[in-house]
């Protein structure tokens, strides 16, 4: 491969630097275009640009391929847990059983939340948005932590596993008591014996008179669900944290802002939205097929749960949570739910249809995670939250990435401007 490129502009050839990812993904790199030419690049969303090196997630959206520190997702599924995966993606190596019981230790001794943050999550109105409360509550970790939130990325950097597991502990308890409070119920104590899902789960659905135990399935099913969320490289959430952390902010404020760009339909929205579609559809007693007939002529609404910026080819993790998810369902003794029945449907058109097929649309994660959620009994306006819980690991390493770069610059892009030339401002009175 040849190791410059050269661009031919204004009778000019200049030449650029060509480099290769260790999968073999290649770049050019114009860190020098502007300063050498006058010109900028522009991509308008991104897809071609690299914002930066990474060594944390790589996919192969092609061929449907997700890996985590080199590992594929399909072992890390089978073999792995979400809190051993955490500790893989935020540091680079699966844990030894010191450093996963330590980081444990760590988890179970940062679950409860102090009372000005309990009180804090009970004084917004009941029917806000909990991905609102998420991303507030988040972020006013900093003011709690000022150690870990210092000015400089190198003073957190060396509490990093403090922080680390006060924002994945945390994450939990603080959507399970907002969730709590919707409810008018009381806060549920972290139990420390109780594994982490066993742990939210309780924290979310325990009573004074019962108390939540899961079966093994839909524990089982919850932490596939964290574990197949925990990285997704350069998504929009991500490169917001990143695009934060650029700037020198501390791990919550960096955490919280991602939580915020989750939160868009388009994004971590989408697996509400498909179970929204879902019931629209029940609702119209369709079976899905006047809705595809629909999504197609470009006019009615997109089939939530299908296609992706990057996979152009089956979500791996869709396939992996499906399996996961007939297992929980037949746990809890479900057979016939009408939302499945149409989901199974608008899969099956979808995948049979030219439409679909010739744009490379699949099913993505969050088509069957939905129904996961729904069937182990979270609201769905908590759905997102899940995905951000399960997200946290991703963003904290990056987050890491980018404050120990020793070459870290501010992320700053450029951008044509496109708006009215120079004018002269008219005062009010002359004003037509
Ligand atoms: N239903 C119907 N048509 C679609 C869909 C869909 N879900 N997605 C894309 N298209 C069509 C789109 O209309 C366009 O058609 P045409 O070429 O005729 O104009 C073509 O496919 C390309 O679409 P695009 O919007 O340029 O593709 P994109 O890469 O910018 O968008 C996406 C990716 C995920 C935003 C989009 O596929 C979508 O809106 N999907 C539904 C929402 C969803 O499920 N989002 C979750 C993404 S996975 C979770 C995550 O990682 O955040």
């Amino acid at each position: 491969m040849a190791n410059t490129a050269t661009l031919h502009l204004d009778g000019k050839d200049i030449q650029f630097p060509v480099f290769t990812g260790s999968e073999g993904e290649k770049a050019i790199d114009i860190g020098k275009l502007r300063a050498d030419t006058g010109y900028i690049t522009y991509d308008d969303g991104f897809g071609n640009t690299g914002s930066c090196q990474s060594k944390i997630t790589f996919i192969d959206g092609e061929t449907g391929i997700l890996r985590y520190r080199g590992y594929p997702i399909e072992q890390l599924a089978e073999h792995s847990n979400f809190i051993e995966t955490s500790l893989l993606v935020m540091t680079g190596e699966l844990p030894t059983c010191d450093e996963r019981n330590n980081f444990s230790e760590l988890l179970t001794q940062n679950a409860p939340l102090r009372q000005g943050l309990l009180r804090f999550i009970e004084s917004f109105p009941r029917d806000a948005h909990p991905m609102a409360i998420l991303s507030a509550t988040m972020n006013a970790l900093g003011a709690y932590y000022p150690h870990l939130s210092g000015i400089n990325h190198q003073s957190d950097l060396g509490h990093f596993d403090e922080a680390a597991a006060i924002a994945i502990s945390k994450v939990r308890t603080i959507a399970a008591h907002t969730y709590r409070v919707s409810k008018g119920l009381p806060f549920n104590y972290p139990k420390p014996k109780l594994g982490y899902c066993e742990n939210f789960l309780h924290l979310m659905f325990s009573e004074p008179y019962a108390e939540f135990a899961p079966t093994p399935e839909v524990a089982s099913a919850l932490n596939l669900f964290l574990l197949l969320h925990a990285d997704h490289e350069q998504n929009c959430s991500t490169s917001t944290v990143r695009m934060v952390a650029s700037a020198g902010a501390n791990l919550f404020a960096s955490v919280s802002a991602g939580v915020n760009a989750l939160w868009g339909p388009l994004h971590g929205g989408a697996n509400m939205a498909v179970i929204e579609m879902l019931k629209n559809i029940h609702a119209d007693g369709d079976d899905g097929t006047r809705f595809i007939a629909a999504a197609k002529t470009g006019k009615g609404d997109r089939l939530m749960g299908f296609g992706h910026r990057v996979y152009k080819n089956y979500d791996p993790r869709a396939k992996i949570i499906k399996a996961s998810f007939y297992k929980a369902l037949a746990s809890l003794g479900i057979k016939d739910d009408p939302l499945l029945n149409i989901a199974m449907k608008l899969e099956e058109c979808a995948l049979n249809d030219e439409y679909f097929v010739q744009r490379k649309l699949y099913p993505n994660v969050d088509f069957y995670s939905g129904l996961i959620m729904r069937a182990i009994g979270i609201p769905e306006n908590m759905f997102t939250v899940m995905f951000a819980i399960g997200r946290m690991p991703g963003w904290i390493a990056q987050w890491r990435e980018v404050a120990s770069n020793p070459k870290l610059k501010i992320y700053r892009p450029r951008q044509v401007y496109v708006g009215e030339p120079l004018r002269e401002y008219v005062l009010s009175s002359l004003r037509k």
